[in-house]
C-alpha cells in the first residue's frame, strides 16, 4: 500500500493530493502536516487522515510511504524537514524551488541522508522542474556546439492559483515593491537554479550568473515582473527570461538553441503552472520507489523510470 503524508496543506498540496488519489498513484493520505490547524484539518477531513501541526509529530514511515513537502521556496526552510522525514523512512518529493540548485553543503547533507536511509528525494514542478530545464536540457542533448540557449516563459496570473499572486508584487506601489524586493517576497526564486542545472548538464565549467528583477506597472502600481537570469561560460552563454503579468496576452514558453541543427521549441500558451505542477508531482510519487536511493534534481531524473 502506498500512502501520502502531505506536509503544507496549501493549493499545491492539496491538488497533488487529489491528483495522485484520482490518477491511483497512492492508495489513501496517510497524514496531514500544516502550522495552520484549519488548513491541515481541510485536507486532512477530505481524506479522513490524521492531522499534526509540525513534522516533529508525525509518525515513522511504514513500507511505500511517501511525502510531499509544498510550502516554501526557500531551501534552508525545507531541508531540515526533509532530512528529518527521510530518517523516519519516507521517501519525499518536493516542489521547494530552491531544491533545485541547493548550496553544496546542503546537498550533501540531502544525498548522505537518502543513502543512509535508503530513500530518493525529488525535486520536482514546472519551474524548476520543467520548463527551464528539463525541457531545454532535452532540446540541447539533440544539438551539436551548443553555443546559447534561450527560454522565455510568459504567464498571465490571472489564470494562475491564488498563492501564486502576491509573489508578482500585484497591487503595490513602488516603494513596497522595493521593500518586498529587499525581503525576498517578490520575483521567482527557481530562475538561478534553473540555469545553474542547465550550464552543470552540459558541462560549462566557471559559470557566471546574473539576476535582474524589474517591476511591470500599470499607471503607478505593479501588475506584476520581469526577471531575467544570464549565465555565462565563456563565449556560452543561457538566458532565461521570465515575465509574468495580470492579463498578459500570448502568453507561452520557448525553447531556442544556438546549435547544430538550430532548434526551437514553443508550447502555445504555455505549460500551465499549476495543472503541470500537479502532474509533476504525481509522476514523482509514482516512480520515486524505483529510484536507488538519492538525492535528485530535476536534471538528475531519468526520462523512462523502471
Ligand atoms: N517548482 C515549481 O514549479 C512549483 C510549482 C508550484 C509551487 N511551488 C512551490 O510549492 C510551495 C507550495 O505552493 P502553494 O501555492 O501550495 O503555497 P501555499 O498555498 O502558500 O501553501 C503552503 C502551505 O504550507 C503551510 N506551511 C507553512 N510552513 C509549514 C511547515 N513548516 N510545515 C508544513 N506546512 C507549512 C502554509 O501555512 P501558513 O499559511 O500558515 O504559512 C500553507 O498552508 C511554494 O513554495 C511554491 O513556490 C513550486
Amino acid at each position: 500500500m502506498t500512502r501520502l503524508l502531505v506536509v503544507g496543506a496549501g493549493q499545491i498540496g492539496a491538488a497533488a493530493a487529489a491528483a495522485a488519489i484520482d490518477d491511483g498513484v497512492v492508495d489513501a493520505i496517510a497524514g496531514v502536516v500544516d502550522p495552520d490547524p484549519a488548513a491541515g484539518a481541510r485536507l486532512g477531513t477530505q481524506y479522513n487522515a490524521p492531522v499534526y501541526t509540525s513534522t516533529h509529530e508525525v509518525p515513522q514511515a511504514r513500507s511505500g510511504d511517501r511525502a510531499l513537502v509544498a510550502f516554501s521556496s526557500r531551501v534552508d526552510v525545507v531541508a531540515p524537514e526533509i532530512l528529518r522525514l527521510v530518517a523516519m523512512g519516507y521517501s519525499v518529493v518536493s516542489t521547494c524551488e530552491e531544491l533545485a540548485w541547493p548550496p553544496r553543503h546542503m546537498w550533501n547533507a540531502l544525498h548522505t541522508a537518502a543513502r543512509t536511509h535508503g530513500t530518493a528525494i525529488v525535486m520536482t514542478g514546472v519551474n524548476p522542474g520543467f520548463v527551464m530545464d528539463r525541457l531545454p536540457l532535452l532540446a540541447a542533448a539533440a544539438c551539436r556546439n551548443v553555443k546559447s540557449l534561450t527560454v522565455s516563459r510568459r504567464i498571465d496570473s490571472s489564470a494562475r492559483r491564488e498563492s501564486f499572486i502576491p509573489k508578482t508584487g500585484r497591487g503595490l506601489s513602488l516603494d513596497e515593491w522595493d521593500a518586498a524586493v529587499a525581503s525576498g517576497t517578490v520575483g521567482h526564486r527557481g530562475l538561478v537554479p534553473s540555469a545553474h542545472l542547465l550550464g552543470h548538464a552540459l558541462g560549462w565549467p566557471n559559470r557566471d550568473v546574473t539576476d535582474f528583477l524589474s517591476p511591470i506597472l500599470t499607471g503607478d502600481i505593479v501588475s506584476g515582473f520581469r526577471q531575467h537570469v544570464t549565465l555565462r561560460a565563456g563565449e556560452k552563454t543561457i538566458d532565461l527570461d521570465l515575465v509574468v503579468d495580470w492579463g498578459l496576452e500570448a502568453p507561452g514558453d520557448r525553447v531556442v538553441v544556438d546549435g547544430e541543427p538550430p532548434l526551437e521549441v514553443e508550447i502555445k500558451g504555455g505549460y500551465h503552472g499549476d495543472l503541470g505542477a500537479a502532474a509533476q508531482i504525481v509522476t514523482a510519487l509514482q516512480h520515486c520507489g524505483e529510484l536507488p536511493p538519492s538525492f535528485y534534481r530535476p536534471t538528475d531524473l531519468p526520462l523512462r523510470f523502471g
